[in-house]
């Protein structure tokens, strides 16, 4: 894999990541504030009808009930509750443990709650009940009865007429005492369309998100192959061109003075320097060619194998064959018995020195037509960085035809 490939890869896992908790965390913090608002609403409808309720209560009389029912503190209360609370998912109900109409009688966590603010002195109570699209949101606002409700809502002696026919006595709904708990306003809102608006606004933000992502891994992409990758590949390639033609001449253009343009300038010190060494070799080599060239004598130079790689003009002569033809060509098969040199050169490396070196033996040598000379041999050697090169100087009595 391409590091520009494996880079896009862990920032786009980065970034995905990071954006996936922002998203989380933005959506739990949505959810409480929206669940915060509902609890907050409903509170303030409950408080309302529980106003409305103790209004009415306290300013309506009797006389006026048993003309208008709808008058009825319960009965006004619900309907206001009605219209206060139509086109909005807020349901609400006035309950109560000692009902007087069925339709008030509450449900089993309505009752659950009831029993609770009896036996404390709890001011409300909420809580999301349910689960998955039938999670709800129930509060409940406990009322407690004050001496004008006890107008109706008292012993049944007192009651008025149209309580007492409708509610006979001995009827639960009578007999509370100013303070009690006489009841509670119930709210009850499905989260569902609430959840279904969060969800909706986080899909949004998601794809927002996504788009910046994207935007963010391009551009960083970009960045990093423009900045780092780019100059890296163009050293990479300079190296490879540079050790492939063996031409060191030409230094890399660094862009930035940043660490990838220190290396590229180092690069570029190490390839002046390499072909400067080149170059004096090459001046050398070129020397020691021009001055066994100019020699009286025929010289070979060959390696420990016997390969020849540098000779001259005499020794071009003394064999009979051209120089081109000559080098490449083994030493020992010049010499009519080989023996003696091979030895020379495998005590050489073996012992570490040799007789044959530095002194002067009598040889037999054949040229390319197979005519034999005598010549006196003088062997050196001269140690390279690589391998060891054995020159030979022949004399030889007379000039070879
Ligand atoms: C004028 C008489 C009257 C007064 C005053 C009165 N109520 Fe009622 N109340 C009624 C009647 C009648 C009902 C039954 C209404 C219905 O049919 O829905 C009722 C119902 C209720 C209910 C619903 C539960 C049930 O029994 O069906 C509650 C709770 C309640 N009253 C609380 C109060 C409180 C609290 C007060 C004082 C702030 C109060 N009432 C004042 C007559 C009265």
């Amino acid at each position: 894999m391409r590091i520009t490939t494996k880079l896009t890869l862990i920032i786009s896992c980065l970034l995905i990541v990071l954006f996936m908790t922002l998203a989380w965390t933005s959506y739990r913090h949505d959810q409480a504030l929206a669940l915060q608002e509902t609890v907050d609403k409903a509170r303030t409808i409950a408080r309302q009808i529980v106003e409305i309720r103790e209004y009415l209560s306290s300013v309506v009389r009797v006389e006026q009930v048993e003309q208008n029912t709808g008058l009825t503190p319960q009965v006004a209360a619900t309907r206001i509750a009605l219209r206060l609370t139509q086109d909005s998912p807020y349901y609400v109900r006035q309950v109560s443990l000692r009902y007087r109409n069925p339709q008030n009688q509450p449900d089993a966590y309505e009752r659950e709650t009831l029993l609770q603010f009896k036996g404390s002195q709890l001011k409300e109570r909420f809580q999301v009940v349910g689960d998955g699209s039938n999670k709800a949101l129930r509060y409940l606002l406990p009322m407690v009865a004050d001496q004008s409700c006890l107008t109706c809502h008292g012993s049944f002696e007192q009651a008025p007429r149209f309580v007492q026919q409708r509610f006979p006595k001995g009827h639960p709904s009578y007999n509370y005492q100013a303070g009690e708990l006489i009841g509670a306003i119930s709210v009850s809102v499905p989260l569902s369309t609430l959840q279904q608006t969060i969800l909706k606004n986080m899909r949004r933000e998601l794809l927002l998100e996504g788009v910046i992502v994207l935007l963010l891994v391009v551009v960083t992409g970009w960045l990093i192959h423009r900045t780092i990758l780019s100059p890296v590949a163009k050293v990479a390639e300079g190296i490879e061109t540079a050790a492939n033609s063996g031409n060191f001449s030409s230094p890399i253009v660094a862009a930035n003075n940043d660490e990838i343009g220190r290396l590229v300038t180092s690069f570029n010190e190490l390839m002046a320097e390499l072909e400067r060494r080149t170059r004096q070799r090459h001046e050398s080599d070129e020397r020691y060619r021009n001055f066994i060239e100019i020699a009286q004598s025929p010289i070979v130079t060959f390696l420990p194998d016997g390969k020849i790689v540098i000779t001259n003009q005499k020794a071009e002569k003394l064999f009979g064959i051209s120089k081109d033809e000559l080098l490449g060509q083994s030493i020992f098969d010049f010499f009519s018995d080989p023996t003696a040199l091979r030895e020379g050169i495998s005590d050489y490396f073996h012992a570490g020195s040799s007789a044959l070196i530095g002194t002067t033996s009598r040889q037999t040598v054949r040229d390319i037509c197979g005519r034999l000379f005598e010549v006196e041999v003088v062997i050196s050697v001269s140690q390279t960085d690589q391998e060891a090169m054995f020159t030979a100087i022949l004399r030889t009595g007379k000039e070879p035809q």
